[in-house]
This record gives structure tokens, sequence and C-alpha cells, in this order.
């Protein structure tokens, strides 16, 4: 009898992504992945939301005839200008991440929670309906970050400017009290290091990339039951950039050497 499988597409503009596809591996250690960078265009954060919608569909069409059985996407950005289109498009399960506000609002002892993301995420509808559901009395401060993706795309995760860049973006929020800081962006995690040193021990950083993972864990049970535990636990990783140098940064993200292949020129 054949073994039922199960095929997970993931997509970022970058490599931040693979900060959610860790997760997704510890949690479904036999599903076969395909992860998209979408490098000739990051970042997103900068985009429209036409533009960013425009990738997206691009991307999910490319995982679907890959054989996906579900899209996660892995980017906060995106999720915001593109969820509703691909789930009007396409009829597998799409997961969508966005900044953990509701975890982040049950942490905070000091009453403020400090939101770091994309001018993308910060300005979205999605954004503001985030928070009119889940802040009820605890202040949000937000920070959008420009030029943080980028340090994080060219490997650069610990040097003297990504530095600065966080004192920068950080500060405002410290001083306002925040006590809880939420990384907005898939691409931060990667940072967390650098901006709990910035930030000091006593802040609490969250994420959403172990939910995320759970999440679709939990959709495949329901929805695709026969599959879900099956797969050949490989994991193929394409970008819409310069493979050599996508190869470079996702084997230093994803901690084991990644042959990045390029996407078909229809879909880069
Ligand atoms: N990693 C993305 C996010 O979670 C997008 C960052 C960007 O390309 O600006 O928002």
């Amino acid at each position: 009898m054949a073994t039922a499988s199960v095929t997970i597409g993931v997509f970022d503009s970058g490599v931040g992504g693979l900060s959610v596809l860790r997760h997704i591996r510890n949690t479904l250690p036999t599903a076969r992945l395909l992860y998209v960078a979408d490098s000739a265009h990051v970042p997103y954060g900068d985009k429209s939301p036409h533009y960013i919608e425009q990738r997206s569909v691009k991307l999910t069409r490319f995982m679907v005839e890959q054989g996906a059985d579900a899209i996660v996407i892995a980017c906060n950005t995106a999720t915001a200008a593109a969820a509703a289109t691909l789930r009007q498009q396409f009829t597998l399960p799409i997961i969508g991440m966005e900044p953990a506000v509701k975890p982040a609002v049950a942490a905070t002892r000091s009453g403020v929670v400090g939101v770091l993301a994309t001018i993308g995420t910060l300005e979205s509808a999605r954004f503001a309906a985030l928070l009119e559901r889940y802040a009820g009395n605890v202040k949000i401060v937000t920070q959008g970050c420009p030029g943080l993706v980028e340090q994080v795309e060219a490997g650069d995760l610990h040097g003297i400017y990504t530095r600065e860049l966080i004192e920068r973006y950080s500060a405002p929020l410290l001083e306002k009290g925040a006590d809880t800081l939420i990384l907005g962006c898939t691409h931060y995690p990667f940072l967390a290091r650098l901006i709990r040193e910035v930030a000091g021990d006593n802040v609490t950083l969250v994420d959403t990339g172990a939910a995320v993972a759970r999440h679709l864990q939990h959709r495949l049970l329901t929805e695709l039951p026969a599959n879900s535990s099956g797969g050949d636990s490989s994991a193929s990783f394409f970008t819409s950039g310069e493979p050599e140098q996508a190869s470079h940064i996702m084997s230093l993200l994803w901690g084991h050497p990644v042959e990045a292949i390029k996407l078909p020129s229809a879909y880069a």
C-alpha cells in the first residue's frame, strides 16, 4: 500500500520564513517541505499591498504545481496584504501569520507592549483589527524597522550596524515602558540574541513561529487526516534571486547545507 504523504509549501519575501520553517520541521518531522524565498523582490515591507498580493499568488501557484497540500505564508507583511486573496483563489489550507498581540498582552506586567514590524504590517487594516480585538487595556506601541530585513538577508546577525538599528528601533519602545516586545516580522527571530542584548534580560520577546506550526498541524489533522503523518522528510529550497547567494545565507540560517534552486522565470 502506498504511504500517503503531505507536502507543505512555505514562502516569505526572503529567508525570514526559515524561522517558521524550523518550527514546522520540528512539529512535522516527516512532511515534505518546499520553501520559496522571493529574494528578487525583498523587502516586502515597503512595497504596495497590490504588488505583494501579485507575488503571493504567483508563488502559491508554483508551490501548488509542485504538489503542496497546504501553504504557510511565513511572512506577516504578505499575510496582511494577500491572505484573503489567496484564500479566495486557492482551495487548499492557507495558514497566515500575524504579530503575537494576544500572547504579548497576556505576558506584560508593565501594561505596555512594543511591536517591531515592517511598515507594511503596521499600516495594514489587519493589524488595526488585531489591536482592536486583543489589546484591551494594554498600551501597544509600534515601531517600523526599515533596514533590519536587509541585514538578515545579508547574514549580518551580529554586526555593528545591525546593533545600531536595533538600538534605534527598540529605544522608543523601552522608553515608553514596554516590558514585552513582539517580533512582528519573521526575519527578526534571527536577531533575537542581539535584541535581547540591547533590550535586557527583563524584556520578554514573543514570536509566532511555534504557534503557526501547531496551527498547521491541527489543520492537517482535521482537513487531511490520511496524509498528515506521512512524507519523505525532504526539504527543497527555491529562490527568485541568485541561487548561489541564497544557498549561502539559507545554509547559515537553516543550519544544514542548502542548495537553492532558481524559480522558473514565469514565477520569478
Ligand atoms: N519576513 C517578512 C515579515 O514577516 C517580510 C519582511 C520584508 O520583506 O519586508 O513581515
